[in-house]
């Protein structure tokens, strides 16, 4: 066991403990999605599977359930269902004028020591605060405490010799490619978004030149590249950004003479959007199945309930065929499947089906539906009593509607397969084996619990329906596995 020297995390430690008691007392709190054990979490930073653990970092707010005073958080999993809740892994180094530790990535360098890459802001008012850099920090043989970087900051922009960013740099992400190292930041300048790339020099990853933008946007179509993941699957290259609205993927070709990123395929990874997108801000990693998994951060929520903020549930990405990409959640998740209900060939005529000892909300719902004559079909869930409201899934053909979010969508043959998660406030939902995804924070009263299958002006088919109730997966919020 690691114990964590820095006072900077042991206060802060405290304050997120005292914060416990809300948040855990919250009914509106997910059970099987990550959240930190209390208080405010943005952005998943630094996935990385090392040695038997996925581990994510996390946007933290230890001080608070709104953004502010950006911490590491930082948690463990062995399969990325049930997760070990680790002590923060990186506080501000104020004294050294850091004000924030913005979003990163994670990597073992050549040497065998673990690595944190981050943005570094810096105190002060935007207008005259220091231009950012990107800093590291070392973990310990067990990863639980990190040591600022002897070499930091790791790039600055006065010396890694690029364009001078003079709005905004920020969110390292590394990958590699034919034996070299590379990463690419955010950065943007009057008139132009860019993804800014930069190759490693030596194997220490402590330092790194400027080879050029790999991409670049006029800022009149985007506005910035926040979070860019920039990576290889199925041998295609995808650039995922988070440009202040829903995440877009860009799948495409990349030049390793020109370092160039050319898309062929562009789109929306997951369309879920209130008053802001719900799901923002991903990070992947890979893991010793070679897998993709993507981990967004679910956004949206109810302001002071002690927590604001989780991941969506891992999913894997690959991509299609057609050169987009296909999402599906972790099979591991089947572990926490609890009492199951089935219904097959069911016909339902213009006409709302409430499903016969079916209720939670925290389920699990797979639906194949086929049309029919239908004008729409669809589902219910979190269904009151008397029947008069529900969260709507429906689908007319041309639009698919999530609770309140419309997006046009086209089936591929003659059915609609609807893969739902319920988990209180949290809806996420993937069509037709992963092609879309839709992600929603909802806030139904909390005695409606119903599921009810629907037709609209005809009659449609349901070929097949399961639900099962979906256990708690989120450790009890007291404890920690490793002291701090
Ligand atoms: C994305 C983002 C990142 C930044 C971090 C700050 O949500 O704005 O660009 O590093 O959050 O918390």
């Amino acid at each position: 066991m690691t114990l964590n020297a820095n006072p900077a995390i042991t206060q802060a430690m405290q304050s997120v403990l005292a914060a416990i008691p809300k948040a855990a007392a919250d009914p509106t709190r997910p059970v099987y999605h990550f959240c930190p054990p209390a208080l405010w979490m943005n952005d998943p930073n630094g996935t990385i599977y090392h040695n038997g653990y996925y581990h994510v970092f996390y946007q933290h707010n230890p001080y608070g359930d709104d953004w502010g005073h950006m911490h590491w958080g930082h948690a463990r999993s062995q399969d990325l269902v049930h997760w070990e809740h680790l002590p923060i892994a990186l506080a501000p180094s104020l004294e050294l004028g850091e004000a924030h530790i913005f979003s990163g990535c994670a990597r073992v360098n050549g040497q065998g020591e673990p690595l944190l890459f981050y943005t570094s802001v810096k105190s002060g008012p935007a207008a005259d605060r220091p231009p950012n850099e990107q800093w590291a920090a070392i973990g310990d043989a067990d990863w639980i405490t990190w040591q600022k970087h002897p070499a930091n900051p790791i790039l600055a922009l006065a010396t890694h010799g690029g364009p001078p960013f003079d709005r905004e740099w920020r969110d390292p992400f590394i990958f590699e490619e034919a034996g070299r190292t590379f990463m690419v930041v955010g950065g943007d300048y009057a008139d132009t978004a860019g993804v800014a790339l930069y190759e490693a020099e030596d194997a220490a990853l402590a330092h790194w030149h400027y080879r050029g933008l790999a991409y670049e946007k006029p800022r009149s179509e985007i506005l910035f590249f926040e979070c860019p993941n920039f990576f290889k699957v199925d041998g295609q290259w995808v650039l995922l950004i988070s440009p202040y609205k829903p995440v877009e993927y860009l799948v495409g070709s990349f030049d390793l003479t020109s370092l160039k990123f050319k898309p062929e395929t562009t789109g929306v990874l997951d369309a879920g959007f209130g008053e802001t997108p719900n799901y923002y801000a991903t990070n992947i990693l890979y893991d010793e199945q070679d897998r993709c998994i993507v981990l967004g951060w679910m956004r949206g929520f109810a302001k002071e309930h002690g927590w604001n903020g989780c991941l969506a549930l891992p999913r894997i990405l690959t991509i299609g065929p057609d050169g987009h990409p296909r999402q599906t959640p972790i099979p591991a998740l089947e572990q926490l499947r609890g009492r199951h209900a089935t219904f097959s060939d069911l016909n339902v005529a213009d006409s709302s089906h409430v499903l016969k000892d079916v209720w939670g909300d925290t389920l699990e719902i797979l639906a194949t539906i086929t049309l029919g004559d239908a004008q729409a079909v669809g589902l219910q869930v979190r269904c009151a009593a008397d029947g008069q409201q529900a969260i709507l899934i429906r689908y007319d053909g041309q639009i698919l509607h999530v609770a309140g979010t419309e997006i046009p969508y086209t089936v591929t043959g003659t059915q609609l397969k609807l893969h739902v998660f319920l988990d209180k406030s949290v809806m996420e939902i993937f069509v037709d084996d992963g092609r879309t995804a839709m992600t929603r924070v909802i806030y139904p009263p909390d005695e409606d619990l119903g599921v009810a299958v629907f037709a609209e002006g005809g009659n449609a088919h349901v070929a097949q329906l399961d639900v099962w109730t979906i256990q708690e997966a989120i450790p009890s919020l007291e404890k920690f596995t490793i002291s701090y």
